[in-house]
């Protein structure tokens, strides 16, 4: 009577066991993954019908002709990393593959480079409408609050003209040209920050 007591007590204890394997295992890319690998964030690829990217107004400091690069971010260049990750879509929520989107912003002190193209760049969307942005968080400066300027065509169609602004600005309120749309919601990432965005064209 003891051994059999014992074998099932035994057998208890190894099916508990197998029990916090499996659950492990289960839980387990996020737990299993580096940090930095489970802290990246994955763009959505939700789209809503019809819900076109507001415009906001261009400004005084953009300039064409910028350098074709996903990454803005240069050797000893000081800022809070940032990256942003989306897609572009049309209003029916077709991908838009091959859509230019042409960035340039201010630097963590609130400087924009408008003698050279530092902090501006082009890249195009992939083969799954996708693009991604490394930069840096850009400062203030007066009268705004802070914010990354883009330009985004689908092939041979009008350009949209917007902002993306940072939830929890203090200054997001005050700002006339402010959207709550255009929100990037930041997100700690191994080197920084991150945070996803779609853009929606008014296109079919
Ligand atoms: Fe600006």
């Amino acid at each position: 009577m003891g051994k059999q007591r014992a074998r099932w007590k035994c057998l208890l204890i190894s099916l508990a066991l197998l029990a916090i394997f499996l659950v492990s295992v289960y839980q387990g890319p996020a737990a299993i993954l580096p940090q930095a690998t489970a802290q990246v964030q994955t763009p959505s690829a939700t789209c809503i019908p019809g819900r076109v990217t507001p415009s906001v107004t261009e400004g005084p400091f953009y300039k064409s002709g910028s350098p074709q690069r996903a990454s803005l971010v240069e050797p000893g260049m000081p800022g809070t990393k940032l990256v942003i990750t989306g897609y572009v879509f049309s209003k029916s929520c077709r991908p838009v593959v091959g859509a230019w989107l042409d960035f340039w912003q201010a630097d963590a002190q609130g400087t924009y480079d408008n003698a050279g193209y530092r902090l501006r760049g082009h890249q195009f969307t992939d083969g799954a409408a996708r693009y991604t942005l490394e930069t840096v968080m850009p400062g203030e400066y007066p009268g705004r609050t802070p914010h990354i300027h883009v330009k985004v065509m689908a092939p041979n169609r009008p350009v949209l003209t917007t902002q993306l602004y940072f939830a929890g600005a203090a200054q997001n309120q005050s700002d006339a040209l402010f959207r709550p749309e255009l929100l990037l919601q930041l997100h700690n990432a191994a080197s920084g920050k991150s945070a996803t965005f779609n853009f929606v064209l008014e296109l079919e």
